[in-house]
């Protein structure tokens, strides 16, 4: 299957496995099922699902279980997102292509939203007819990745640095935690589900992970700078106005794209230990890495 058609699979099917986990939208609390429902559905790139269906194809994993462990990766992921636009944060009117949440409905929803799609993730997780063993690892993988160890502690670094200059070091620290924990987390999810991982394939899978999850922020930081509203369906120039140290301002953006394009190739080297099964993984590094062209 060519990877485009692999990617609309993985979209259609993501879309209709949120939808039905999430609570329906005429079921009390309506106005708080409705703002969930507005957040996760109809947008977004799915990345997270993405590494997670792909890295537990390549290890055999059954596909409800990929698809359980992919959509609770989405509801952590849009918690984050919606959390992190609210005023208190980075202040955001649009994710996207649509006003976000606390615009479109008001703060206090957007503040619950995120709580009760974090909810969401581990219910999803709990439900599922899984072995409790397995059970427990992808719960423990996502809960490590969102916590303070991971995203939710990253997000922190991040607005303790408004109008700080970081080293690059700290830098790459804080997009490792706010960004890189739950990319890593869906590759590591997707490989779990599968059957059992050699220390060379987890290992290679871990290098690639991080690699990937570096240059994602790292291309959101460009394209924060030099995308259009439209293309990107959220506000540009947000981390700029909003005093936040990026890759962009830190090396510049000649040395950033360099980067990007370097992280690209690490993450190809690393999949060498899977042979042919990682195909997906190194042609979604190329997705991730080509947007900002
Ligand atoms: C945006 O994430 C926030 C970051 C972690 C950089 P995505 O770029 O994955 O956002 P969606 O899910 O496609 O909207
Ligand atoms: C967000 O980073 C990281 C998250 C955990 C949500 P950004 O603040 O750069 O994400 P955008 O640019 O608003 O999507
Ligand atoms: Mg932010
Ligand atoms: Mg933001
Ligand atoms: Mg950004």
């Amino acid at each position: 299957m060519a990877f485009n058609e692999w990617v609309c699979e993985v979209l259609l099917q993501t879309e209709a496995a949120l939808s039905a986990i999430l609570p329906s939208a005429d079921i009390e609390p309506i106005r708080l099922h409705r703002a969930m429902r507005y957040a996760v559905l109809g947008g977004g790139k799915r990345v997270r699902p993405m590494l997670c269906h792909a890295a537990g194809q390549a290890l055999g994993a059954p596909g409800q279980l990929r698809d359980t462990a992919a959509c609770a990766l989405e509801l952590i992921h849009v918690y984050s997102l919606v959390h992190d636009d609210l005023p208190s944060m980075d202040d955001d009117n649009m994710r996207r292509g649509k006003p976000t949440v606390h615009i479109r409905y008001e703060e206090s929803t957007g503040l619950l939203v995120g709580d009760a799609l974090q909810s969401q993730a581990f219910i999803a997780l709990s439900s599922d007819a899984l072995d409790v063993h397995r059970k427990a690892a992808l719960m423990r993988e996502l809960a490590y990745a969102s916590g303070s160890l991971g995203m939710a502690g990253g997000q922190a670094l991040d607005l303790a640095s408004v109008g700080v200059r970081l080293s690059q070091t700290q830098l790459e620290a804080m997009h490792h935690m706010k960004t890189g924990a739950l990319l890593r987390a869906a590759v590591r999810m997707g490989a779990l589900c599968g059957n059992g991982l050699s220390a060379d394939i987890e290992e290679g899978l871990d290098v690639y992970a991080r690699a990937v999850g570096l240059a994602f922020q790292i291309v959101d930081d460009i394209l924060d700078v030099t995308a259009d509203l439209t293309t990107l369906g959220k506000t540009v120039g947000k981390d700029a106005a909003n005093k936040k140290p990026t890759y962009v301002s830190t090396i510049g953006l000649q040395a950033s794209r360099e980067l990007v394009t370097q992280l690209r190739r690490d993450a190809h080297l690393a999949l060498a230990p899977l042979g042919e099964r990682g195909l997906r993984l190194a042609q979604i590094a190329d997705l991730v890495v080509e947007r900002m062209n």
